[in-house]
């Protein structure tokens, strides 16, 4: 692999990565700090994409335009879906999609962004499994799940949001840019991944929960994250 492209959306998601580069130049573009470095032998490009999927878009287009990325790979956390999941676990993407994407009244099944071919966005399945492998070594006291991930510009935290997004789209995990990211990648032929851990389950605990595993499922994800890159 060249150079691979890593967003996180909050400082958080991204400030202990940046911390393990070496060699870093930073370079700035749309507001965005865009970390060029080497990262565990690898050359990277590490970034803040800030929240939401227009951030989380644009972001992945400078990462193609500017850095020209081999992959792109977004760490973060997410509201679990799955009754199986629990706070803490890890779901990498098989594929992701807009959850808030609604077009019924065109004719078009709701997530499906019309004139577009595809319905969700295929992640990349080689970069799925390093990363799963990646996961049993350094997090082997964790489930890792590959599912469906949906994405919108909101927080979930009402029961009956969440049944709804999992009852239509049978997604394992909700977030809010992972789809811009897979769009955005799709669109110029970048193989993608997003990997998260669970902070919370998208229901009415979900503020609560958030604030008290937001840590812990961050560590998880930048560990698996970090691994990942050292063994690619
Ligand atoms: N990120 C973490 N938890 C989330 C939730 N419940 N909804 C949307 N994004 C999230």
């Amino acid at each position: 692999m060249n150079c691979i492209g890593i967003i996180g959306a909050m400082e958080q998601e991204v400030s202990r990565l940046k911390e393990m580069m070496e060699d870093v130049r930073i370079t700035s573009r749309a507001s965005m700090d865009f970390y060029e470095g080497i990262l565990k032998g690898k050359k990277v490009v590490v970034v803040r994409s800030g929240v939401g999927k227009v951030n989380a878009g644009m972001c992945a287009q400078i990462l193609a335009d500017v850095f020209q990325v081999e992959a792109i790979i977004n760490t973060g956390i997410a509201g679990g879906l799955n009754n199986d999941i629990n706070i803490g676990d890890i779901v990498l993407s098989t594929d992701v999609l807009h959850h808030d994407m609604n077009a019924v009244g065109f004719g078009y099944p709701k997530g499906q962004i019309p004139q577009m071919d595809v319905f969700s966005f295929q992640a990349d399945a080689a970069l799925r499994d390093a990363a799963a492998k990646a996961c049993q070594e350094v997090n082997p006291e964790i489930q890792v799940f590959e599912g469906r991930i949906a994405s919108g510009d909101q927080f979930i935290c009402e029961q009956k949001v969440k049944d709804e997004i999992t009852n239509e789209f049978g997604a394992f995990a909700v977030e809010m840019e992972g789809a811009a990211i897979g769009q955005a990648a799709w669109l110029n032929h970048v193989p993608f991944l997003i990997i998260r851990a669970i902070s919370d389950k998208a229901d009415g605990s979900a503020h609560m929960d958030y604030s008290a595993f937001e840590a812990a499922a961050i560590e998880h994800s930048v560990k698996l994250t970090a691994r990942m890159i050292e063994n690619l």
